[in-house]
């Protein structure tokens, strides 16, 4: 909670006609969201803008009026982002939350005029439309930072396209890959992100004013003309549906969580790639620190801390689910809970993007790695039987007692000679040796989707192709 200053200026509340005594101050600071909900200031101002201007259209105001309650809106929206402290000393005043904070600064500015704004409006459908207008902007920038990490993605598959490197199922050593291949399958993870953020965008590109406390608008306002002056698609359509409706922004939480969670998977290799066991990777200085008493170390905190916010961001979405699944039809005081879920996941992830992204563009790939004593060749030599007319799970067998005899006299299966390779298998012949190439491995890989650095080349011309395209 904000200081209490004890000697509150008791402003005029948006709602003390029927109250006699003044609130307890504790319950002011307790009750207050203009700390965490200023942030909706442009958009509380936009919205009400737009909103006078449909009351100017059905002469609730007169011209004369809309026009200086408009100059005293932009004029409100220029000093507070002037003057951060203007907010800061409403807070400490007990302002209640950004819209009486918006209402209190027009009639300093304009007096009794200032009463009129909100004929007919709530904040119900004011915080709704402000919020919708928030995360749209929001969404915007989200794709715009995750197409840059995407950028970064594919130069690195670009730079690394025949670069060697294991793939790993259960963490064990499963077949040879290339990087460029490593870098599109997150390249893959964030598309979806992407077409989800658009996907959801879809459902908050609705405009709520006009829908009252909660049973809609008895002055004739047009509401899709509101709406259209405000950027919005279409109008949200049932007024007991629109105040309390908040899956909008769950929905946003859903897919910040999941883009959390990619980051933190590449996190996660990140930090194993470039221990010294593995060796692959080299994370460099500009995200990187060491250590206060081992003068030896490098630590990959970016990328550790990227692992544990992406914790944070599932809490912010279990917690606004949690809020939500309780709450009575209508508005309730609860929702109110929901900026500072919402405000701290937007800004959280997107400095996870950022830094990813920084990471993945200062990123060294070790290029002498050398698998050649690696057994992950074992699945070409079954798939070599099976071509010539071993049915494939026999052929499995085969290899997998070829590999225990391998293990057993510490050579790799390319090592193994003729003679080695016929007590197991007479279809092993001479040309066997070319296909346990970690090279023929992978370029073996050639259905549409696979490692061989042809197709890589490929998917790497076709997203340039939508990159140029603006998709
Ligand atoms: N600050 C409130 C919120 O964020 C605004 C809506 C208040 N509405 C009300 N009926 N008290 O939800």
């Amino acid at each position: 909670m904000a200081e209490v200053n004890e000697n509150i200026q008791h402003r005029q509340k948006l709602w003390g006609g029927r109250f006699t005594e003044e609130n307890n101050p504790l319950f002011v600071r307790f009750n207050e969201s203009l700390s965490v909900d200023y942030r909706l200031l442009p958009h509380d101002i936009k919205a009400t803008k737009a909103f006078t201007q449909a009351l100017s259209e059905i002469a609730v105001l007169s011209e004369k009026e809309l026009h200086k309650l408009h100059q005293a809106l932009d004029e409100i929206e220029k000093e507070t982002r002037e003057n951060p402290s203007l907010i800061q000393q409403a807070i400490y005043d007990g302002v209640e939350d950004v819209h009486t904070f918006v209402e209190q600064s027009l009639v300093d500015k304009i007096g009794e005029l200032a009463y009129k704004a909100n004929t007919g409006r709530s904040r119900n459908e004011q915080v709704s439309c402000a919020t919708r207008l928030w995360v749209l902007e929001h969404i915007d920038i989200l794709l715009h930072l995750t197409k840059a990490l995407q950028n970064a993605l594919v130069e690195q598959a670009q730079e690394n396209i025949d670069v060697v490197v294991m793939g790993y199922t259960h963490l064990q050593q499963a077949q040879p890959i290339t990087w460029g291949h490593y870098f599109l399958s997150f390249y893959e993870m964030f598309k979806r992100d992407c077409a989800r953020l658009l996907d959801v965008k879809k459902r908050v590109n609705i405009s709520p004013l006009g829908m009252g406390a909660i049973a809609g608008n008895s002055w004739n306002l047009d509401r899709k003309k509101m709406a259209e002056n405000l950027g919005f698609a279409d109008i949200v359509q049932n007024s007991l549906d629109a105040v309390s409706d908040r899956d909008y922004i769950i929905e946003l939480l859903a897919n910040i969580s999941l883009i959390g969670v990619h980051l933190s998977r590449f996190a996660e290799d990140m930090i194993i790639y470039s221990s010294s066991e593995f060796n692959l990777v080299e994370m460099s200085d500009l995200v990187a620190t060491g250590s206060s008493l081992m003068p030896q170390k490098k630590n990959p905190d970016a990328m550790e801390l990227i692992r544990g916010k992406a914790g944070r961001l599932n809490g912010y979405l279990i917690a606004l689910l949690t809020t939500v699944k309780g709450l009575p039809s209508g508005y309730n005081k609860d929702l109110q809970e929901d900026k500072e879920a919402l405000f701290l996941a937007v800004d959280s992830v997107s400095n996870m993007i950022k830094v990813t992204t920084i990471t993945v563009q200062s990123l060294t790939i070790k290029r002498n790695k050398n698998y050649d004593h690696s057994l992950c060749v074992a699945t070409e030599l079954a798939d070599y039987l099976a071509r010539k007319g071993i049915p494939f799970r026999k052929a499995h067998h085969i290899v997998g007692q070829l590999t225990a005899y391998a293990l057993a006299c510490s050579k790799s299966l390319s090592q193994l000679s003729l003679g080695e390779f016929r007590q197991f298998s007479a279809e092993i012949k001479e040309d066997v040796y070319p296909i346990l190439t970690i090279d023929s491995a992978i370029n073996s890989k050639t259905a549409i989707g696979g490692t061989a650095v042809a197709n890589v080349a490929l998917a790497i011309a076709e997203i340039n192709r939508d990159i140029e395209n603006g998709m």
